[in-house]
């Protein structure tokens, strides 16, 4: 039974339309993939969108819940029916039917169209839904139906969203094949299996988990393809169903390991991350360090650690893809499209991931053996660090020898390890620095930054420290040096770090190379003239100029982020910056490229903005307030009780950096490139002011020496021109490519001709292509040699041999492969040349 298209067609036949799957990474920035068949309805659900017309729709959606709040990647392979990768086959309803007639349809459908037996089967509704549990009684006897509380009878899409109670279908496996203690309704056993869950879509969770009533009550069911194909197969196990069985058997043919299912944890692993591989990478995610593509890299990654413990020691997943391919192709004919490409970048990751898997788990098992119940989070480290372990991985491998790992402990390396990367570029990446600095902060505190009203202050010199972060008490040449106050701006939120230079008693002593943060102090590295000593008194001057730039930029930014998503929508947010003196780069979530108008659109109203003349208006207040204010926060960063809050017209953000007083001050804004970043991450690159006017500049006088090249003030009319040259020259081309002349010798097609084309060797290609059994020899000469391209098909003539008979001959010679050779002859005798090639291919036959 085809369940996929049963269910459709049973839906489509009760007024639904039946929708294609969307894309597994969706343009719902706050989820990490499709996870559930409602994921495409969310804006509909929320009354963001239209409802649609019929308000019914039905679909099979390819789902992955590998992160974020629905994660079942630890589970996968040791239960039988958690997958990363899996189908949903759902119905809707958008104000539409409600509870009655969804019960009635999943009730019609089980019973009636997948034929399951009325006393195997079991609901559970939501302990406060009454109207569940009475209509449900409709259906089947009151015993039957069993109320749990919001951890089982609640469902949301993510921890916003739409959300409401759900009353879900079980199956019954039978008592005789399990026997856990587990095994009863609402027990964590396989043997009830929840086969379909209803929600009754009524509320929308805000970011503080409110929830508020949706427009209209609706319905998102969702139904697991595989778990109903393994009880109408009659298989305890998804895995043992025909979805997966041609896998494991694929797997267990590659390895020439026996599948026995108490022992296949390892097979199911690669059974289901296989899957889950081939269309993320199918759908255009690639591998990456961050995001959507680590996790298709964790996931590759342990599915080869599982295929190293059943003996794989070379890439393997990339032998599977045919499998699912085969399996799967035909739904998704897509997958058939991509397979090479798909193969391909599999090998890749996998080749490199192996080359350091094995030492990886030499170390791995040389500190087990030294484990009692918890592993040394600093060889966890290790694995992670020098041989590419992500965390879970680790984790997973210790699972299985029951063994745990003390997170915090690694969490507080892999911090480390940051402050260190940071501090490397003074040669100091392999020292502890943490310990001086943690010193200076207690004795000290923050210090004060007073540049956001000042460019140069009076300073004590608190702190010095040398190239590896250890304290001094007088420098000469270089040195970090840590002010009371300080003007200078060190490199955060994005922004790049203040120049400038310090004077001491009216004389400048030194030039401010660069400033940092560590550890929330401000520290800037200077090279001096003249030596200094802790305490002296010293004047901080900043370099204006650069200052203004950077300014310029960093409002161009907030400006840019405001109409990203006036023009793209809300779910463009930002995901890091970059802000120089004289360029920005602007980071944001979005899933496709962005088209000419829409950056067009983009760049008008930053400069709109600018035109405007907003007066910057920077406040300190509580992040209460400035939420209350509406203002952009990045996400994911932890923010003091007092933020500063910058509003530049219509734009409201949080901010640390240092800004224009006024719009205007930006001059222009110009966006000189749009790319992708990582996987849904794209970025923006952008000018502004001088640097904007001389890119445009540059632009106007290429244009112009074109025109003087061209000798013409239409451009447009010009180029139409050469564009047709261009196309006759084409026509020609082809035509006397068509003009070569051939006759049948013993079976083969033979042209032995002069040639005076363009293409030689295009038009032997093309000779070869159109004859199966072909010799072709082209010839073409100037003053002092003669160019011949040789071809050969199915035929006793080797053009490689060909042409080093033509090179004894003539002089000259060339070289190439059976079927293809070419070289330069010395002489320039054409006619002698095709003469004696006749005679000499006279005993050609077909082969
Ligand atoms: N959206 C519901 C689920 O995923 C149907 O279970």
């Amino acid at each position: 039974m085809d369940i996929r298209k049963a269910y459709l067609d049973f839906f489509a036949s009760k007024n639904h339309e039946v929708t294609p799957s969307s894309p597994l990474v969706p343009s719902d920035a706050t989820l990490l993939f499709a996870n559930a068949g409602m994921v495409p309805f969310k804006g509909i659900f929320t009354g963001n969108e239209q409802i649609p017309n019929p308000p019914r729709k039905t679909s099979c959606q390819t789902c992955i819940r590998a992160g974020g709040k629905h994660n079942d990647l630890d589970n996968v392979g040791y239960t039988a029916r958690h997958h990363t990768f899996f189908e949903m086959l759902g119905n809707f309803s958008f104000g539409d039917y409600f509870k009655e007639q969804a019960i009635a349809y999943a009730w019609e459908f089980v019973t009636e169209v997948l034929k399951l037996p009325k006393d195997r089967l079991y609901v559970t509704v939501h302990e406060n839904d009454d109207e569940a549990f009475n209509l449900w009684q409709k259906h089947i006897q009151k015993e039957r139906i069993y109320k749990f509380g919001d951890k089982d009878n609640f469902w949301q899409m993510g921890d916003t969203g739409p959300c409401g109670p759900c009353s879900e279908i079980f199956y019954d496996q039978g008592q005789e094949h399990f026997n856990s203690s587990e095994d009863y309704m609402g027990g964590d056993g396989d043997r009830f299996l929840e086969i379909w869950n209803l929600v009754f879509m009524q509320y929308e969770r805000s970011a503080d988990g409110v929830l508020s009533p949706l427009p209209k009550p609706s319905i998102d069911t969702g139904m697991g393809l595989e778990r109903v194909t393994a009880i109408k197969e009659g298989k305890f196990s998804n895995f043992d169903s025909s979805l997966f069985m041609p896998i494991i058997n694929e797997i267990s043919k590659l390895c020439n390991k026996t599948y026995v299912y108490e022992s296949g944890a390892s097979f199911r692993v690669i059974a289901d991350h296989i899957r889950t591989s081939v269309f993320l990478l199918a759908q255009g995610l690639s591998f990456d360090k961050e995001g959507r593509g680590y996790v298709l890299r964790r996931i590759v990654r342990r599915a080869l650690r599982h295929g190293y413990l059943l003996g794989f020691k070379q890439a393997f997943m990339y032998k599977l893809v045919d499998v699912v391919c085969d399996l799967m192709g035909k739904h998704y004919t897509y997958l058939n499209e991509k397979k090479d490409f798909i193969k391909e970048q599999l090998f890749n990751e996998e080749e490199k991931f192996l080359s350091t898997i094995e030492k990886g788990i030499v170390i791995f098992n040389e500190e087990l053996k030294n484990t009692k119940d918890v592993f040394s989070a600093n060889v966890a480290f290790k694995l992670y660090d020098t041989y590419g372990f992500p965390l879970d991985l680790t984790i997973d491998m210790l699972r299985e020898k029951n063994i745990s790992l003390n997170e915090d402990e690694f969490n507080e390396l892999m911090n480390k390890q940051k402050m260190l990367a940071k501090a490397s570029w003074k040669g100091s990446g392999d020292k502890d620095v943490s310990g001086d600095f943690k010193l200076l902060l207690e004795k000290f505190g923050e210090n004060n930054f007073l540049g956001y009203e000042k460019t140069e202050c009076k300073a004590k010199i608190l702190a010095l420290l040398d190239d590896d972060f250890k304290q001094i008490s007088s420098a000469k040449n270089n040195a970090w040096v840590l002010f009371d106050n300080s003007v200078l701006y060190a490199t955060s939120g994005g922004q790049n770090y203040d120049l400038g230079s310090i004077f001491k008693d009216n004389k400048k002593i030194a030039e401010v190379k660069e400033v940092e943060k560590f550890y929330d102090l401000n520290l800037a590295y200077l090279q001096l003239n003249e030596e200094v000593k802790i305490n002296d008194e010293v004047l901080i001057k900043i370099d204006e100029e650069r200052r203004f730039s950077i300014a310029k930029n960093h409002s161009a930014t907030h400006l840019l982020h405001y109409a990203l998503r006036e023009v793209l929508g809300p779910t463009a947010t930002q995901a890091g910056s970059f802000v120089d003196y004289n360029r920005l780069r602007f980071d944001f979530n979005y899933t496709r490229a962005l088209n000419k108008e829409e950056l067009e659109k983009i760049q008008t109203m930053v400069n709109d903005m600018i035109y405007a003349s907003y007066e910057a208006d920077i406040k300190t207040m509580s992040i209460e307030q400035a939420k209350q204010m509406g203002a952009m926060a990045l996400f994911d960063t932890k923010y003091k009780e007092n933020v500063r809050v910058l509003k530049l017209g219509k734009s409201i953000e949080l901010c640390g950096g240092t800004h224009v007083r006024n719009s205007a001050d930006i001059g222009l804004f110009v966006i000189t490139k749009e790319s992708a970043l990582s996987s849904g991450v794209r970025r923006i690159e952008a000018l502004t002011s001088k640097y904007a006017y001389l890119y445009l500049k540059n632009q106007a006088d290429e244009f112009n020496l074109v025109k003087q090249e061209l000798k013409s003030d239409n451009l447009v009319k010009s180029f139409a021109n050469l564009k047709n040259e261009i196309k006759e020259l084409k026509n020609a081309l082809k035509n006397s490519k068509e003009d070569l002349t051939s006759s049948k010798i013993n079976n083969v097609e033979v042209c032995i001709s002069e040639f005076n084309g363009f293409d030689l060797k295009s038009s032997v290609d093309d000779f070869k292509n159109k004859h199966n059994n072909s010799f072709i020899v082209l010839l073409s000469s100037n003053e002092d040699k003669t160019q011949v391209v040789i071809g050969s098909k199915n035929c006793n003539i080797k053009a490689n041999d060909f042409i080093k008979l033509l090179g004894k001959e003539f002089g000259g010679g060339g070289g190439g492969r059976d079927d293809f050779s070419s070289g330069a002859l010395k002489n320039t005798n054409i006619k002698e040349i095709i003469e004696f090639i006749k005679i000499n291919s006279k005993e050609i036959n077909a082969n």
